[in-house]
C-alpha cells in the first residue's frame, strides 16, 4: 500500500484515510434499506468542486454491496455510469441496467426474460 494515492479521484478513498462524511453515509444507508423494504428511494449529492462527491458515491457503492450487517445488510447491484452532455435518459437507463445485468446469475437472467418481454432479450435491456 505505500504508493497507493488516497487523492486518486478515480478509486474509492482508503476506508482508514477517508475523513468525515459519517451522517451522509447513514443517511443514504438509510434511504437505501428503505428499497430493501420495497419503496423506491433516491438522493442527490451536491457540493463544490472537489469537495468529495465521487468519493462518496463510490464509498456508498462498496458499503450497498457489502451485505454488512452493521450497516442494513444491503447486499444490492450497484452500476457506476457517467452520462455524457446531451446524452438521452433512456441510453443512460439503459446503460445502467445492463451493467447491473452483467452481474446477475444465468438463473435470475431467466427469469427476468420471462417477465419483461421484448425489452430485455439475450440478458440485455434495449429500451
Ligand atoms: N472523505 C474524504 N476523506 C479524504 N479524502 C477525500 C474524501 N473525499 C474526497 N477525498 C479526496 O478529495 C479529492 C476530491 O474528491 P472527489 O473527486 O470525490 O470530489 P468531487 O466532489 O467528486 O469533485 P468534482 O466536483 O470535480 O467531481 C479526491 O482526490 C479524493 O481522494
Ligand atoms: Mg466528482
Amino acid at each position: 500500500m505505500a504508493d497507493y494515492n488516497p487523492f486518486n479521484p478515480n478509486s474509492v478513498v482508503t476506508p482508514t484515510l477517508f475523513a468525515g462524511r459519517t451522517q451522509q453515509v447513514l443517511h443514504i444507508v438509510n434511504k437505501l434499506s428503505q428499497v430493501k423494504r420495497g419503496m423506491s428511494s433516491s438522493f442527490f449529492l451536491h457540493g463544490e468542486r472537489g469537495i468529495g462527491k465521487t468519493a462518496l458515491a463510490k464509498l456508498i457503492i462498496s458499503i450497498a454491496e457489502s451485505g454488512n450487517k452493521n450497516l442494513k445488510d444491503l447486499n444490492f447491484l450497484t452500476s457506476y455510469y457517467s452520462a455524457e452532455k446531451g446524452q438521452h435518459f433512456t441510453s443512460v437507463l439503459q446503460a445502467s441496467l445492463n451493467q447491473l445485468t452483467d452481474k446477475l446469475p444465468s438463473s435470475s437472467i431467466k427469469r427476468l426474460s420471462e417477465r419483461l418481454g421484448d425489452i430485455f432479450k439475450n440478458g440485455k435491456f434495449s429500451l
